[in-house]
């Protein structure tokens, strides 16, 4: 490769085939993959939901993951690193950084929040081996505990009555920093080598307990016949697709800015195609074979089809407690359960990290202790202002419509416009091929430049029909649109005025980092090396 000389290359690279596969599918399994997937499903047609869900993974989730492992490759072996990079030298010009603020707001605002609840199943976890969490069969109970665990009735009560949380926020924020300081190889790479087997056992034996349940109400099959026959008439409703597609990718991590980051510690021999198919594959092993299995099925067992409407926290916090309780040796299960979840949350957000840690040391010459302190400010004033705004979880929702669901969809398109028509599918096709275990196959190349954005297109268009305006149901009940919530909530307005208030900051500082790369020359050498 030319000009060696002008590039600065972190340094950092991944320690085997295996590690990044684990890394990469670690960010993949999370939260979303235990909570959100069942409960979506559920209100979305159960088993029919899975029509639509396999078909965003065959025509976005999958060739998007290609196309930002291939992308990440090839700015990895150009010097860059973090995404205003990856996207100058992938869209072809210097000024596409500007796209790429999404990638680093994206990660670095879901980050506020998922550090959250990822702290709530280190508490739950803690209460479990305690004890505490062991309180019968009253459905009340449980509901009454989350609430005041996590400040739901009140703001500010963080800092009042429930300090406990605060503890367990401390630490988990602590660790993720720990890791994430010890870098690619030796913190995210070692920790998910670690987790990720860890994970399937707690996952598996919780499995195994709710599969042979037998003497309650209701029956195992009945539970699995709940969480899974199709109710096809869901087919005909838009807001299945939407929330398919929108599961699709906050369950891959595909759209947030976190793939092509990690493929760019990637050498130019390493394989991305079979790469990223094995770590989407793996997220579906634990998304529809664990997660699928069951969340759902256990709660419909002991508390009947109610557990439909529980949304996602109900689900996890309130309605799965509850199962525990119920159960034969239930207090260790539960424990298994949690634990579980919290180990699956924090190989998410060390994943959000990386992408914001990169691009501070790659822009503005940090070292490891001056990006950690710059990002560990910014993570807490935002993990403080949902923390704070605890009453009905408002700023947790707010940040996680505006930025976990609408953003991504708009990252996915203009990432699916980069490749299709700046990178080019021909150079797409040729820089995947490189050193790849597996040849995609070329109609895929043309999916990409022209099927993707489209129906990204029409599920966007869709989506904020859906979901921006107040909507009216057939018994004349109305339900508040995202935009009047802003307008009528101040905490939901406050919330929108914080997460615009990152992106100015970003956007200043992908501006000013690109001026100095220029400066460098570094532009110049990577787009100059096809
Ligand atoms: N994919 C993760 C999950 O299913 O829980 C969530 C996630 C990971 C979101 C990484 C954002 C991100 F950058």
């Amino acid at each position: 490769m030319a000009e060696d000389a002008v590039k600065k290359p972190s340094g950092e690279q991944w320690g085997s085939r295996i590690g990044v596969i684990l890394a990469v599918a670690g960010s993949a399994v999370g939260l979303g993959n235990f909570l959100r997937f069942p409960g979506q499903a559920a209100q979305n047609g159960g088993g029919a939901f899975m029509l639509p869900y396999f078909i965003s993974l065959l025509v976005l989730g999958i060739p998007l993951c290609w196309a930002e492992w291939t992308m990440g490759r090839f700015a990895g072996t150009r010097g860059f690193n973090s995404a205003p990079g990856v996207f100058a030298v992938s869209g072809r010009s210097p000024k596409a950084r500007y796209f790429s603020v999404f990638a680093l707001l994206i990660p670095l605002v879901i980050y506020m929040y998922y550090i959250v609840i990822e702290a709530w199943c280190l508490g739950y976890a803690f209460h479990y081996a305690k004890g505490t969490l062991m309180l019968g069969a009253d459905a009340e109970k449980y509901t009454a505990f989350f609430d005041g665990f996590v400040g739901a009735k009140e703001n500010g009560w963080i800092f009042g009555e429930g300090k406990q949380l605060l503890l367990f926020i401390a630490i988990t924020f602590v660790f993720n920093f720990v890791l994430i300081y010890r870098g690619v190889a030796n913190g995210i790479e070692a920790f998910c080598k670690f987790a990720m087997p860890v994970m399937v056992i707690c996952a598996l034996c919780v499995l195994v307990r709710v599969l042979t349940l037998d003497g309650q109400e209701r029956s195992v099959s009945q539970g699995l016949g709940f969480m899974w026959n199709p109710d096809y008439s869901a087919l005909k409703d838009p807001k299945t697709w939407l929330a398919a597609s929108g599961q699709i990718f906050f369950s891959l991590s595909v759209g947030f800015g976190v793939i092509i980051n990690y493929a760019s510690y990637l050498s130019k021999k390493d394989d991305v195609v079979l790469s990223g198919l094995t770590a989407c594959g793996m997220n579906e092993f634990f998304e529809v074979c664990l997660g699928g299995l069951i969340t759902l099925p256990a709660a419909f067992i002991f508390l009947g089809a109610s557990v439909a409407t529980f949304g996602t926290f109900g689900l996890g916090f309130n309605a799965l407690p509850n199962v525990f309780a119920q159960m034969p040796a239930g207090q260790l299960f539960g424990f298994l359960w949690f634990g579980m979840l919290f180990l699956a949350a924090i190989t998410s957000s060390l994943s959000m990290l990386q992408p914001v840690i990169a691009f501070f040391e790659e822009g503005f010459g940090m070292n490891r202790t001056g990006s950690s302190l710059l990002l560990g400010t910014l993570a807490l004033l935002g993990s403080s202002f949902v923390v704070y705004f605890s009453e009905g979880l408002k700023a947790l929702d707010t940040f996680d419509f505006w930025v976990g669901t609408f953003l991504i969809f708009v990252l996915a398109m203009i990432q699916s416009i980069i490749y299709g028509w700046f990178f080019g599918i021909e150079r797409g096709e040729r820089e995947a091929h490189h050193g790849a275990y597996l040849r995609i196959p070329r109609f895929v190349q043309y999916m990409l430049k022209y099927v993707v954005p489209l129906y990204l297109g029409v599920i966007f268009v869709m989506f904020c029909l859906n979901n921006l305006r107040d909507s009216v149901d057939e018994a004349g009940v109305v339900t508040e649109g995202y935009v009047t919530k802003i307008k009528n909530d101040p905490i939901a307005f406050n919330s929108m005025i914080f997460i615009g208030g990152v992106a100015a900051l970003l956007l200043v500082m992908v501006h000013i980092a690109g001026v100095r790369w220029a400066k460098e020359g570094r532009f110049e050498a990577a787009l100059n090396d096809n």
